[in-house]
């Protein structure tokens, strides 16, 4: 019955926002018929059979695939790196936790950018692995003194559970704003601001989660081969991008990504590539935008983007009345990427059809999830992530 309810609830939104948005398809029955592209197929037509095969070849093309036609490339140079811890509290959460502030101070060019990290760990472990948060949202959502505490990033139940948790802001990287998104990591990397395939915010928040990692291996208070890459929505769609990039990371949760994160482009379900486009201009590279109306058209698809991740654990999530994140998209991109984890020798987890809502599969390498409720990140989903991280991040 509740289901029943909040379906008909969606149904009755979506149809709203329909109403609004004449090129939006929320009806299944009105999927057309879409080709994805091959993962297992080289760009010159060769089946690729085995994992040597796939690292050395088509793992690198698909890469590049990906930076070429939708994020932009991920420049992977700079002149140094600093890190200075700006604040320490060894007794944290009523002295369960110790709290780091560290700011990383990356520099190229004469130019330099800082992101300023919070990380809280557990003192009832030693070397725990670390939830690295991306915040798209307020920053009031991390705050340090906890006096404000959100569901976004729940530091009490993840210090309980034995994890390190940390977040930076993507504001740090790139403002999430089309007029100011240079004025962060871009300003390392004028070259990439002028190029068709440069990279743009959510390349730079990426970049982002990669320089905090350089300084999570520095810090023997955690184990740095234990870190997932968490984001929401613009969020995970650049955690994606991360662990896609950055093989460093261990683990990589993307919850309520849509559309250029974890669903399907090619299902037309949902937020399409204009829509996105032309609401965030500044989050893909500039030759995104040839493939507005023209899914159909692009030489990749998320599938692809979440096998690059594969042997390491992924969990995309969704929530059920977000319907603008195609929660069946999200299923099937996770099913299609099983085949890359399957040349690891790991057997596919998920089941033929999305799992019933409220029904978690985290037990394969591969997980899912479909929340009830609407757009948000909250303690049923890190709940989960908690139990995927114990199970797999060891
Ligand atoms: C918008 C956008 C989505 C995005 C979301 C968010 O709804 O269309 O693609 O995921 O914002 O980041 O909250």
């Amino acid at each position: 019955m509740k289901h029943f309810i909040s379906f008909s609830l969606a149904v009755l939104m979506c149809s709203m926002v329909v109403a609004q948005q004449p090129n939006v398809n929320y009806d299944e029955h009105k999927v057309k018929p879409y080709t994805l592209p091959q993962v297992l197929k080289t760009n010159g037509g060769r089946q690729v059979t085995t994992k040597e095969i796939w690292e050395k070849q088509r793992r690198r093309e698909i890469l590049k695939l990906f930076e070429d036609n939708v994020y932009g490339q991920m420049p992977h140079s700079f002149d140094s790196i600093n890190f200075t811890v700006s604040g320490k509290n060894n007794s944290a959460y009523n002295g369960r936790a110790k709290l780091k502030e560290v700011d990383i101070e990356v520099f190229r060019n004469s130019q330099s950018v800082v992101i300023h990290l919070l990380l809280f760990i557990p003192k009832s472990k030693s070397k725990p692995g670390v939830f690295l948060l991306i915040n798209n949202r307020g920053k009031e959502n991390t705050d340090a003194t906890r006096q404000t505490k959100s569901e976004f990033w729940p530091v009490e139940m993840v210090v309980d559970s034995g994890f390190a948790i940390a977040s930076f802001h993507v504001s740090d990287l790139a403002p999430d704003n089309k007029d100011s998104f240079t004025n962060g990591a871009l300003r390392l990397y004028p070259e990439q601001a002028s190029a068709e395939n440069g990279m743009r915010a959510i390349g730079a928040w990426a970049w982002g989660a990669s320089r905090v990692l350089d300084y999570l291996e520095t810090d023997k208070d955690i184990d740095a081969k234990k870190v997932a890459v968490v984001g929401h929505s613009r969020g995970g769609k650049a955690a994606l991008w991360a662990a896609a990039q950055d093989r460093r990371f261990a683990m990589c949760i993307s919850n309520c990504s849509g559309n250029s994160g974890a669903k399907l482009s090619k299902r037309n379900f949902g937020e399409t590539v204009a829509i996105i486009n032309t609401a965030f201009p500044h989050w893909f590279s500039p030759n995104y935008k040839k493939y507005n109306d023209d899914e159909q058209a692009l030489p990749v698809d998320q599938h692809m983007l979440i096998s690059l991740i594969a042997p390491r654990p992924v969990y995309a999530t969704n929530a059920s009345e977000d319907l603008w994140a195609d929660p069946t998209g999200t299923f099937l991109a996770l099913k299609h990427a099983e085949e890359v984890y399957e040349l690891y020798g790991i057997k596919p987890g998920l089941p033929m059809h999305p799992p019933a809502i409220d029904h978690p599969v985290n037990n394969s390498r591969v997980a899912y999830h479909n929340r009830t409720g609407i757009h948000n990140m909250i303690i049923y989903d890190w709940r989960n992530f908690v139990v995927f991280g114990k199970r797999f991040l060891k």
